[in-house]
């Protein structure tokens, strides 16, 4: 197939037709273009945009890029969450179980790491002998066993996002409202949803900078996922600091575990909670909010979510008792060490984008396709913003695969706090539901 003179009418400003735009995408899936090719294409996408037509063809035209979903009837709603992707994100690995236990069928299909944004998938994998690469068929055989499966793009399911994120990712072309639209979407219009819940970051760590961006962003998919017949909330969460006190994949693994034993962190819980509070009302399963959320903390408290998570990681080749034998560990990196602060007085700053570029560095994240992801190292203990502080205090802890590394990570972590000698109040995570 001849690209470039799409590529020239992209560059010039001239919108694509649905064919044509299929054409690309069948073009990129099936290897006939050069990486060189479609990374113009994207970048040209980046810098014109995309209208509500071609946003929509070439969504669909990920979809079919490979199988589709398709579920027995069953009483139980079929429901997702998705982000666009923070630091510390780990919701989807509390939320997912949770939301088993709460009766929902869940066939979660997540993204790799993004820029300095962690991605479940690279979380899952730091689990010994767990497998996200799930064919279509054990999917649905195991979301309807146990309810919850968490895989990934594959060859069979939306092939093209599998390409074209690893692609973006390494040309600077994620932050474009419709290219993060068509990969969430294509991803989620593939598991054949009735509802999903939207998380949309803005701020220092977001694709998304403002929360106008994020509000635009947030409109682009909840109406393109409802003229698709996906019922759709959206809430506009800020990403300034990371979510809970760990980022780094092991790190955030052992948290959400944390987590689904009721230890919190607060901003983590607040988050699963509300989440799972929309699909409840969204799918009629709760009359109202109030009633939505208690289910859902309720279920949050009981056994049921931290069993059904080991029950998924089994489910997917994990080996529990090696899990259950690194959740035991302090730390499973070669060098930990604390970053302590000669200050004192509250916590005013704990800066994402400082605390992901850190642990991509230390070994957490990826410079280009190619890399090697290290999954033991990042930092836990973080210190947020509003809490009181004394000199000697710890600020957060640096896991590293060297004591060079280590030292030149806490160098630069100190650089992520800032204190002030007034009582501080962050703003709310939840900054608006659309
Ligand atoms: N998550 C995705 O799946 N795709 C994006 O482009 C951004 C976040």
């Amino acid at each position: 197939m001849n690209l470039l003179p799409l590529i020239e009418a992209k560059r010039d400003g001239r919108p694509l037709s649905p064919a044509q735009l299929r054409d690309i995408v069948a073009a990129c899936t099936a290897g006939a273009v050069p990486d060189y090719q479609m990374a113009a294409f994207l970048m040209a996408v980046f810098f014109r945009g995309m209208n509500a037509e071609e946003t929509r063809a070439f969504t669909l035209a990920m979809r079919d890029s490979g199988d589709v979903l398709r579920f027995p009837a069953d009483p139980r709603p079929i429901v997702d969450k998705h982000s666009t992707g923070g630091i510390g994100d780990k919701v989807s690995l509390v939320l997912a179980p949770l939301l088993a236990c709460l009766g929902f069928r869940v066939p979660m299909i997540s993204g790799r790491g993004l820029g300095i944004t962690g991605g479940t998938l690279d979380k899952l994998e730091s689990i010994p002998g767990f497998t996200t690469q799930l064919a279509p068929a054990r999917l649905v055989t195991q979301v309807q066993t146990i309810g919850v499966a968490m895989g990934g793009q594959t060859a069979t399911m939306v092939p093209a996002d599998n390409l074209l994120y690893a692609l973006r990712d390494a040309t600077a072309t994620v932050p474009s409202i419709p290219l993060i639209t068509a990969s969430i979407l294509s991803k989620k219009l593939a598991e054949g949803l009735d509802a999903l819940v939207m998380d949309v970051k803005f701020g220092a760590a977001a694709f998304m900078r403002t929360r106008e961006e994020a509000r635009e962003l947030a409109r682009c998919i909840t109406e393109l996922a409802a003229e698709c017949g996906v019922k759709t909330r959206a809430l506009l969460t800020t990403m300034d600091t990371p979510v809970g006190r760990s980022a780094g994949n092991w790190l955030e693994v052992k948290e959400a575990a944390h987590c689904l034993d009721c230890y919190g962190p607060d901003d983590l819980q607040e988050l699963v909670v509300d989440c799972a509070a929309h699909l409840l009302v969204l799918t009629g399963k709760a009359g109202d909010w109030e009633k939505a959320r208690a289910t859902a903390l309720q279920c949050l408290a009981t056994a049921a979510p931290r069993a059904k998570f080991d029950e998924l990681i089994a489910a997917q080749g994990g080996d529990i008792d090696a899990f259950r034998h690194e959740l035991a560990l302090d730390h499973t990196a070669p060098v930990v060490l604390e970053v302590i602060t000669s200050e004192e007085g509250f916590v005013t700053r704990c800066d994402a984008r400082i605390i992901g570029e850190v642990v991509r560095d230390l070994g957490g994240g990826r410079m280009t396709k190619e890399s090697v992801i290290h999954p033991a190292v990042g930092v836990d203990m973080l210190a947020k913003p509003g809490e009181p502080f004394g000199v000697g205090s710890l600020l957060c802890r640096v896991h590293a695969l060297t004591r060079a590394e280590a030292e030149a990570a806490a160098t630069r972590l100190r650089a992520a706090f800032a204190f002030s000698e007034e009582p501080y109040e962050p703003p709310p995570l939840i900054a608006e539901v659309i």
